[in-house]
């Protein structure tokens, strides 16, 4: 088999932040229903496993600026809905963990990571725009939840009914 694969630093970055994506967006579902005694608990590892996602990512844009994608083939409609759904990704995991941090510290939480590492925003306590920039955290999430299902669909459609090496490219 000749496949010619991703970087390295792409894979890595690829699976350590579909890891954290996978953990930190269910822990967010789920903090609303938990009791209160453990609320807190949930939050900060929700906010703290996200918030690593936000510099990973920044290190993961410079990655895919400085590194070459391995070339792409298929047909030229399904080139388009494959770079719109990963570019689509690299947008939302941004607007998904900046919008969190803003809208804690809006609400009136500020953000330490893990409890150790205060760490500063550029907005304080603002009731103005708090539920704003949590509408915009709940729609990111729906919308990365429909771009992983894409995602999904396609990774499916090349393994199991195209039977490609589309998946060895990322592994
Ligand atoms: C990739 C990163 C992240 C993902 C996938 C994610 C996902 C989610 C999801 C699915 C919810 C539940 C929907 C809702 O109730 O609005 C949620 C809620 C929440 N998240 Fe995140 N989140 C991320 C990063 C962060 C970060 C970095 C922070 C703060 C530092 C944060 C703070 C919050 C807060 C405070 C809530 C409660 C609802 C609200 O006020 O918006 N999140 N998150
Ligand atoms: C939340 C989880 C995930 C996210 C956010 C994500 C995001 C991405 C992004 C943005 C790319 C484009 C490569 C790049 O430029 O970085 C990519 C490629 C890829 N991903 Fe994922 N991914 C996730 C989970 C998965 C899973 C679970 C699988 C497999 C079971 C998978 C299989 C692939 C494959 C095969 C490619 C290569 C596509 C190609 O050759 O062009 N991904 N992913």
């Amino acid at each position: 088999m000749n496949v010619e694969r991703f970087p390295a630093t792409t894979r890595i970055l690829h699976w350590l932040i579909a890891a954290l994506v996978l953990v930190t967006w269910p822990l967010g579902m789920v903090i609303k229903f938990v009791k209160n005694e453990v609320s807190l608990d949930f939050y900060m590892i929700h906010e703290s496993l996200g918030f690593l996602v936000l510099w990973l990512m920044l290190l993961r844009v410079g990655n895919r600026l400085l590194t070459r994608a391995p070339a792409e083939d298929g047909p030229r409609l399904e080139r388009i809905a494959a770079a719109s759904v990963h570019g689509l990704f690299y947008l939302f995991l941004i607007i998904m963990p900046l919008s969190g941090f803003l809208a804690t510290n809006a609400h009136g939480f500020p953000f330490s990571w893990f409890g150790v590492l205060p760490i500063w925003s550029p907005i304080g306590k603002s009731p103005d725009i708090a539920w704003t920039l949590s509408g915009i955290h709940l729609a990111s999430a729906w919308i990365l939840a429909v771009l992983f299902v894409l995602h999904m669909g396609a990774v499916l459609m090349h393994h199991v009914i195209r039977r490609d090496f589309t998946l060895y490219r990322i592994l």
